[in-house]
């Protein structure tokens, strides 16, 4: 059985208070939907409230620790550990009452992402990582699918919507991919599609714009879990742009081939 870190108890031991009120805001949802307002502003709550609870256990253990959070942004620390955290990932599932989200922990130690939970809490997965330790769901040691054949392969991917995103170019990707592998999934929490590339469900995932809090821990688990992550166009600053390619080891070119033939080569943001 592995052995869990002090750090990693301290990212569980938070990740599992936070989802106790996000379970039980979870079941109020699905009362709320019949609504006309619908449950909007009860998930922001939700979301906020989990975010509290997180912030206060990590500081609680970690005091010197910077935060990164999505709803509440950066926190200064001590300049050299940052936790990166997504309190609910998979927002619009929650508030369709879908039963697939996750709160999802990054541990930045140097600028380099040296540890990671992801919580699935209905499923009650708990993905978890360390540099150099391997990748785990609860206790069992997590490897990158054996599928080499594209037409084998189901790729999980994140489809821009209303006001977000680069529709052309998610459609010009969408389109090159789709006659080429045995499916594409689009499951709404992007934490848990890397997890389930670590987990050899998915062989490979692509998605823009996606943030630090909805990949930190994702990233790591990947790799640990001996599959690759780049950018889109094959850069390394998956953090900056947000563009990101994570395979297991057998896909990383061949479906980068594709992404990168499709849409030409992806344009970085001035910062990166
Ligand atoms: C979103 C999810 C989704 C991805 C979006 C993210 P949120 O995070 O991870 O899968 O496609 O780009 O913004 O808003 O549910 O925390
Ligand atoms: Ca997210």
């Amino acid at each position: 059985m592995a052995i869990r870190s002090a750090t990693i108890n301290i990212m569980e031991r938070a990740a599992r208070k936070a989802a106790r009120g996000l379970v039980r805001d979870f079941g109020e949802v699905e009362q709320l939907q019949v609504s006309k307002k619908g449950p909007s502003d009860f998930v922001s709550t939700a979301d906020f409230k989990a975010e509290q609870i997180l912030r206060t256990e990590l500081k609680k253990s970690r005091p010197e620790f910077g935060l990164l959070m999505e709803e509440s942004g950066e926190e200064r620390g001590d300049g050299r550990h940052r936790f990166i955290v997504d309190p609910l990932d998979g927002t619009a599932n929650f508030l369709h009452g879908i039963p697939h989200f996750a709160i999802s922990i990054g541990l930045e130690r140097d600028g380099e992402i040296v540890a990671g939970v992801i919580l699935e809490p209905i499923k009650d997965e708990l993905y978890w990582t360390e540099k150099g330790v391997g990748a785990y769901v609860n206790d069992h040691r997590l490897r990158v699918s054996a599928r080499d054949k594209l037409p084998e392969c189901l790729i999980g991917t994140g489809i821009p919507f209303h006001g977000y995103g680069e529709h052309d170019a998610f459609f010009s990707t969408f389109a090159a991919v789709m006659p080429e592998v045995a499916g594409i999934r689009r499951m709404g929490t992007a934490s848990l599609d890397l997890a389930y590339i670590a987990a050899g469900r998915f062989d490979g995932f692509w998605e823009f714009g996606l943030k630090p809090w909805d990949i930190a821990a994702g990233v790591l688990l990947v790799r640990e879990a001996g599959g690759y992550v780049s950018e889109i166009d094959g850069g390394t600053s998956v953090f900056k742009s947000g563009n990101v390619l994570a395979t297991n080891d057998k896909l990383h070119k061949p479906l980068g081939d594709i992404l990168r033939k499709a849409h030409g080569s992806i344009r970085r943001p001035k910062s990166a």
